[in-house]
């Protein structure tokens, strides 16, 4: 993990308050597991709190890396008003990300996302494809206005989308997607609200190799204020941080 002040190459507006920021540095050479985040400071002295963002992709070549994030409040708002050659001060990266060794060429990996968990599924599926496993994405959102990123997954592998109201994709939830494949996975990776998460954790129960990514608010963003523990099932005493210990977990190792 470092710290750095990174330089904005680039920011767009994906869709109604979603935004894509490249940023360079030399943080992304720490960048090896997809699923981490970035833990960033807001560039307004009355804002302290840092915002956990995954990260979307990175490119250690070139020292850059991608987020996207949703506007929420007035920290979000700041960074959307950022262009290119601002700086901003940026910790990572942080978090135990996806678990990718165990799978092999010729596997079938099922990635899940919803909304604004979409981004961070993004550099799986890239490592996941180099690694020559078939992927295919099931992928959510609320409506066609706010979709973003179908054409990079269309690019990457088979991708399935639904949305509330039917307006791309199947009319329903991801739950409607993954309930008419009739593929069976090796491994199924998922990111999104927690409704989401408990679907997939329900639906692929029969199945050893389940990774949630979990959202939880977070203050310090690694380890030290306890503002994000979850609870370890069968074990009342026992916590996990999902900053330090997740944000990826397996299926029933937190209840959440
Ligand atoms: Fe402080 Fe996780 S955010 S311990």
């Amino acid at each position: 993990m470092k710290q750095e002040m990174m330089t904005i190459v680039r920011q767009k507006e994906l869709a109604p308050r979603i935004y894509e920021l490249v940023l360079a540095g030399e943080l992304v050479k720490e960048m090896k597991m997809p699923g981490q985040f970035l833990h960033i400071r807001v560039p307004r002295n009355d804002l302290l709190l840092r915002r956990p963002i995954s990260i979307n992709q990175y490119d250690r070549e070139t020292g850059t890396c991608t987020i996207i994030y949703r506007v929420e409040g007035e920290g979000t708002k700041v960074f959307s008003e950022l262009s290119a050659g601002d700086l901003l001060d940026v910790m990572g990266p942080l978090g135990h990300g996806f678990e990718i060794n165990e799978l092999k060429s010729g596997d079938t990996a099922f990635i899940v996302g919803g909304g604004i968990g979409v981004p961070p599924l993004y550099q799986l599926s890239k490592e996941l494809k180099k690694k020559g496993v078939n992927v295919i994405h099931f992928l959510g959102f609320g409506t066609s206005e706010v979709v973003y990123y179908a054409e990079e997954f269309e690019a990457l592998a088979e991708t399935r989308f639904s949305t509330d109201d039917g307006t791309f994709g199947l009319q329903g939830n991801v739950g409607n997607l993954l309930l008419a494949e009739k593929k069976q996975p090796t491994a199924v990776f998922a990111c999104g609200n927690n409704g989401l998460l408990k679907t997939v954790e329900q639906l692929y129960a029969e199945i050893d190799n389940v990774q949630l990514s979990l959202e939880a608010r977070m203050a310090c963003g690694m380890g030290a204020c306890y503002a994000c523990v979850c609870h370890v099932p069968e074990a009342e005493n026992q916590s996990v941080k999902v900053c330090e210990d997740g944000p990826v977990f397996q299926a029933g190792e937190v209840i959440f």
